[in-house]
């Protein structure tokens, strides 16, 4: 099986890249360069996954133009990497995965999306550097941080198996858990002591991101701030299930991703 991943060269992409390569399947990633001739990019491709860069200015848009290049391809299968809660009005790149949502289940072909929390990988550059993990946003509000591997495997199998045409796969990790917690199980890990501090948003500068951007990612944190982003665990541990698998812990995940790291 063949399966042409948008996005394919990035932190997403990659894992489900080397995902789909455990699950005996070829990925051919497209990056921007594929864009020129789209259609031509997808001939062959028994499926589309499509991963929207990070906090791009107009997912609809980006998803409408893989979806017609997929139809001019004759590709009839799309799996689409959304995010837990996309109709969250006050998250800007939230909402423009809601109306791309939208456009997938409208387009005509066999679709399935994903929607997956934020990823426990997150926070692993911080605390391989040393540090202590300070988010601008309050350290006690529920996330169902996902491990990306989790998620990849996931995705793989929807890829590549029957019985997902239609269904919308909302995947948290095993628990929710909080800022504090992920500090909590690093400093087990880690054998130092790692704390978890709110830094205050005003003073949040993102370095090399564009004025758009950052005002993106405060609106982010303000939602964060108040609500975390809570995610049921049900549909990724259904889907690892049927691979003979569990949702990796946490702990698991970081004792995994710190290994070599004091
Ligand atoms: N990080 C999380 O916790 C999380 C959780 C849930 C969902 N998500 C979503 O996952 C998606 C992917 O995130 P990521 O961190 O894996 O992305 P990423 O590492 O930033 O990679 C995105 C890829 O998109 C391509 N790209 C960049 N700009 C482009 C453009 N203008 N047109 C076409 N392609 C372009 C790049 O390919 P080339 O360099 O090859 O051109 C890049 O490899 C995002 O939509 C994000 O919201 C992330």
């Amino acid at each position: 099986m063949h399966v042409a991943v948008l996005g394919g060269n990035g932190k997403t992409g990659r894992a489900v890249g080397a995902a789909l390569a455990r699950a005996g399947a070829t990925a051919h990633p497209l990056g921007r360069a594929a864009f020129g001739d789209l259609p031509a990019a997808l001939a062959g491709a028994d499926a589309v996954h499509v991963i929207a860069p990070n906090l791009h200015p107009d997912e609809p848009a980006y998803v409408a133009t893989v979806l017609d290049a997929a139809v001019a391809a004759g590709v009839d299968r799309v799996v689409h990497h959304s995010v837990a809660s996309p109709y969250a009005p006050a998250m800007p790149h939230h909402l423009g995965k809601a109306v791309a949502e939208d456009l997938v289940r409208r387009s005509g072909l066999r679709w399935t999306v994903l929607q997956p929390c934020a990823y426990v990988q997150n926070f692993v550059p911080a605390l391989r550097s040393g540090g202590d993990l300070e988010v601008p946003y309050a350290v006690d509000t529920p996330f169902g941080l996902v491990d990306l591997h989790d998620v990849a495997e996931a995705t793989a199998a929807v890829l590549t198996t029957d019985g997902h045409a239609g269904a919308t796969y909302e995947l948290g990790g095993p628990a929710l858990v909080s800022v504090a917690d992920v500090a909590a199980a690093a400093a087990d890990v880690l054998g130092r002591p790692v704390a978890a501090r709110r830094t205050d948003p005003e003073a949040w500068r993102g370095e090399g991101l564009d004025a758009r951007e950052q005002e993106w990612l405060r609106a982010m944190f303000a939602y964060y701030d108040r609500h975390g982003l809570p995610t049921g665990p049900l549909p990724l541990a259904a889907l690892l299930g049927r691979e003979g698998r569990a949702p990796t812990s946490l702990r698991a995940a970081l004792a995994r991703d710190l290994a070599g790291t004091s």
